[in-house]
Order: structure tokens, then sequence, then C-alpha cells
């Protein structure tokens, strides 16, 4: 259970919580002691997310599965009533949650499959953290969004994943210098190239070894989101 007089203690939203970065941070935040809300579509796999990091020492999780595709912006208000009713409050925001089916040429790109992509990848983040911002900023608290190469977009075959990256780093530093004086801080974070089954669809022939773990990658999370393990 979350212990609230521990003042060290973080309430972080994780989206993509059962993803390939979503679940390693979540995991390192747990075992930091942070209380996490791990949002991602599938509850089984959520679940499961959840017996790993109790069975890896971090405390458990709060799951809320939630499919962005289909979110509204009632169900973001909900989510945020849900938080600081049961919670009390919260530190941070992380948005690693994405859908993405492959690179494709563009002549053959299913225009519902754009718009499905441009859902969860653009729009689903920006209205969660408009509905989030409230409690965040009771807290001085921090967004983190997941960003991307940013040639990417420019390149061809990305698609509506392209479109969607470049579209939330224009979001993240409108929001950023909008919340300038409100003791809320915004950033992207740029992964590197990690063995994940988001990376696996555009690149399926590639060597793991030659990637960065999602766990290293988390690592880059835990120090902006001042997480970092305590000296023994
Ligand atoms: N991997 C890389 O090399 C790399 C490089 C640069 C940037 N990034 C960024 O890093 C972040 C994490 O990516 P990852 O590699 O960890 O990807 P991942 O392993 O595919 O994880 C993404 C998670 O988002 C979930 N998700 C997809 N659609 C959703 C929806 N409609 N509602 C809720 N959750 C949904 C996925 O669930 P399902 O699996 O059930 O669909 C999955 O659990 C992403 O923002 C990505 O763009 C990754």
């Amino acid at each position: 259970m979350a212990d609230y007089s521990n003042p060290k203690e973080q309430v972080i939203l994780v989206t993509g919580a059962a993803g390939g970065l979503g679940s390693a941070l979540t995991l390192r935040l747990c075992q930091q002691d942070c209380t996490v809300v791990a949002l991602d579509k599938n509850p089984k796999v959520l679940n499961e997310m959840a017996d790993m990091v109790v069975a890896e020492g971090g405390l458990e999780p709060v799951i809320y599965p939630m499919d962005l595709l289909g979110a509204a912006p009632d169900d973001f208000a909900r989510l945020a009533e849900s938080i600081g009713e049961n919670l009390h409050h919260l530190d941070a925001l992380v948005h690693t949650a994405v859908a993405f089916s492959g690179l494709t040429p563009f002549e053959h790109y299913e225009p519902t499959r754009w718009l499905k992509e441009m859902q969860i990848n653009v729009n689903s983040p920006v209205f969660l953290t408009q509905a989030l911002l409230p409690l965040l900023k009771e807290n001085s608290g921090r967004i983190l969004f997941t960003g991307e190469d940013p040639q990417l977009p420019h390149k061809p075959y990305w698609g509506a994943y392209g479109m969607a990256k470049a579209g939330l780093k224009a979001f993240s530093n409108m929001l950023a210098e909008e919340l300038e004086n409100s003791g809320v801080t915004v950033e992207t974070i740029v992964p590197p190239p990690m063995h994940t089954r988001h990376r696996a669809k555009a690149w399926p022939a590639e060597d793991p070894a030659s990637l960065a773990s999602p766990l290293e990658v988390a690592e880059l999370y835990l120090q902006k989101l001042n997480c970092l393990p305590m000296a023994k």
C-alpha cells in the first residue's frame, strides 16, 4: 500500500505501461517505492506486468486498463477524478504508449489506420495531459513525452507515426512555454533504439544485441523524475 507519510513517495502515471519501455519504467519506479498508475489497453498483459513487478521486489502498481483509441475527454476526466480521490496527488505523467503497424508507402496507407495512429499517438496524449493538468499543477509536477529521432518524420514510409511524433514534439514545446511559470515542467525524451515489439515492427531482422535494453533507457526517465536509487 502507498505510504503518504513518506515524503519521497511519488505518484506517477505511465501510459503504455505493459510495453517494452513502459513496463521497464514501471518496474524501476515501483522498485523506488513510487506509486505507479499503469495504463495500457490489455488488462491481462497489465496484470502479468504487475505480477512481474511484485516478483521483482517493487511496490504493486495500480493498473488502469484503457484503450487510448476509443478514449474520450470524459474517460480522461474520470481517470483524473479517480487519481485525485484515491491517491490524492499526481507528481508526474509519462507518455510511452504507441501504435505503429510497420513501414508503409503512403500510397498504400489505409485512411482508417492513419486516423487510428494519429488518435493514439498524438490526440490521446494531448487530451490526457489536459485532463491531468490541474492535479499536476497542484504538485509542481512533471510531464514527460516520448519522442523520436527528429529526422524520422521527414523520411519515407513512417506515415502517421512520424507525423504524430512531430506533432507531439511541437505540442510539448508549446506546453512547456505555456506552463513556464506554473511549476509544471514539460519535456520530450528521445530514447535510443531499444529492443521492443515496436522496434521489431520497423526492423524485424535487427540483432537485438545491437540495441539498448528498455531497462537501461528507463534510467534516463528515472533521472528526469528525480527517482534515482537511494545511496546505500
Ligand atoms: N523502441 C524503440 O526503439 C523506440 C525508439 C524511439 C522512440 N520510441 C518510443 O518509445 C515509446 C515506447 O515504445 P516501445 O518500444 O516500448 O513500444 P511497445 O513495446 O510496443 O509498447 C507500447 C505499448 O503501448 C500500448 N498501446 C498501443 N496502443 C494502445 C492503445 N490504444 N491504448 C493503450 N495502450 C496502447 C501497447 O499495447 P499493445 O502491445 O497491446 O498494442 C504497448 O503495451 C513509444 O512512444 C515509441 O514511439 C521507441
